[in-house]
């Protein structure tokens, strides 16, 4: 493998993985990025994202001397044989990708670049944005140098970013061009991954056509599921039948109260946007979002059919995070959900391992005069203490492994809704614990006495 001199813009969960990972592969890699404090911190050896094994291959890049950071953008890309930009694309009002920081850092390139170069695009554009950025780069350029610009999309995970990098499923290059192909096949010569190589334009496609197809098999189970609870079939069974098919395959079935997070809901209405633009309409894009977004509501909907009004229940809430293994709260069911429930007057108690501190930061605005009060709670026991009806919006690990009896014995009369299905309903009767549970997709357990 030849080792490459890389710059890479932008330290977030695309970019700081891909930094670190690369340099674990052996090219010396200089980190950019806007936010002095993140630099500061990145430079002691500790990450700002928690993400499993990032903090040991980020200490050995630093020790072995291959991996640095900075906010000098202009001197890292001056001398740079491949600059990656993995800078975010937030979702502007109108849905549509906001391309803002991406073409900051392509600024600064032109300004800066001192030698031929590959501009890599990692962060999620429109498709045509690639062209553009080279288009760009070819008009403005401060010096006489060579800049070709290939897409190369991530396929990371959060919560398994480093593994999801180290051996990703593929590894898509577009590019039209020889060198750039060539380049990128010596930066991944190391990584254990089919590459696959494509125009750019298919490049930026296939980023965006995974996501909305995951979040659409998302969407469509959780109709099923939705069905399956009026015709008294169960979800995950009929999930795990459709599963042996191969070409259906049994992952991103799990249905619930929908999907959250960075990438899904921003990327379907990305798509979604960008099709409307060129005159066109991606239907199942857009049933997609709709579905999801009545699917977050679920649990307040299931909430009342048993309740006339929530004004004054005690409301035990359990995960506030949009997924396991992680303190990221962007459209997560929480933030629909909790403000819903005090609005309406109840009472709620809150817990999460890690995302408790974000959630109440992006709650404090949203309080009004009349709402239902929340209080943290340290442990899952505390939270249902005196509770009487209890959600869960997150398959945290310790949730999983509750036995159902502490729901019993630790809340009046309870009632759960399970927006994850954790439990097998099975295994909450076999408990012998004496509640109301209701899922997604499957029949409801009530083992109440019956008055
Ligand atoms: C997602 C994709 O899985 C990655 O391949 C992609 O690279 C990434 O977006 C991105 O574009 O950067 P991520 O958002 O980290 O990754 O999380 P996922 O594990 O995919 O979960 C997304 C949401 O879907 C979560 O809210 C999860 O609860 C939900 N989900 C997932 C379901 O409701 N059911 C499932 O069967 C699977």
């Amino acid at each position: 493998m030849s080792a490459k001199k890389i710059a890479v813009a932008g330290t977030g969960y695309v970019g700081l993985v891909t930094g670190v990972c690369l340099a674990h592969h052996g090219h010396r890699v200089t980190c950019v990025d806007v936010d002095e404090a993140k630099i500061a911190c990145l430079k002691a050896g500790k990450s700002p994202i928690y993400e499993p094994g990032l903090t040991e291959l980020l200490q050995q890049g630093i020790e072995a001397g291959r991996l640095q950071f900075t906010t000098d953008g202009a001197a890292a890309y001056r001398d740079a044989e491949v600059i990656f930009i993995g800078v975010g694309t937030p979702e502007r009002e109108d849905g549509s990708a906001n391309l803002d920081y991406v073409f900051g850092v392509v600024r600064e390139i032109a300004a800066s670049a001192g030698r031929d170069c590959v501009v890599v695009v990692k962060s999620t554009v429109p498709i045509g944005t690639n062209d553009e950025v080279e288009r760009y780069l070819a008009g403005h350029r401060a010096n006489p140098v060579k800049l070709e610009v290939a897409s190369n999309p991530e396929f990371l995970a959060q919560g398994t970013a480093v593994r999801d990098t180290l051996h990703a499923s593929r590894i898509v290059i577009g590019t039209e061009a020889e060198r750039p192909r060539r380049v990128l096949e010596e930066v991944y010569a190391d990584f254990d991954a089919p590459k696959l190589f494509t125009g750019r334009r298919s490049a930026e496609m296939i980023k965006y056509a995974s996501n909305d197809f995951l979040a659409l098999k998302i969407s469509y189970i959780n109709e099923i599921a939705n069905l399956c609870e009026t015709v008294g079939a169960d979800v995950d069974e009929v999930a795990a039948g459709m599963g042996y098919d191969r070409r259906i395959g049994r992952h991103f079935l799990r249905a619930g109260i929908g999907y959250g997070g960075s990438c899904f809901p921003k990327d379907t209405k990305a798509l979604d946007s960008f099709a409307a633009i060129r005159g066109t309409r991606l239907k199942t894009v857009a049933a997609t979002i709709e579905v999801n977004e009545g699917q977050k509501r679920r649990l307040l909907e299931k909430a009342r059919a048993h309740y006339k009004s929530l004004a004054g229940v005690t409301v035990a809430v359990l995960g506030l995070a949009f997924k396991p293994g992680t303190d990221d709260l962007r459209e997560a069911p929480s933030l629909l959900c909790v403000p819903r429930l005090l609005a309406e007057g109840a009472q709620v108690r809150a817990w999460d391992p890690v995302a408790r501190q974000n959630f109440a930061r992006r709650l404090a605005g949203m309080q009004c005069p009349g709402c239902g009060e929340i209080t943290y709670c340290d442990s899952i026991e505390e939270t249902l203490t005196g509770a009487e009806l209890c959600l869960i919006l997150t398959e945290w690990p310790e949730v999983c492994a509750l036995d159902p009896q502490l729901f019993a014995k630790a809340m009046r009369a309870p009632i759960v809704l399970d927006g994850r299905n954790c439990f097998a309903p099975k295994a909450v009767r076999d408990s012998g614990a004496k509640l109301l549970y209701e899922s997604i997709g499957r029949a409801p357990v009530d083992t109440r006495e019956k008055a």
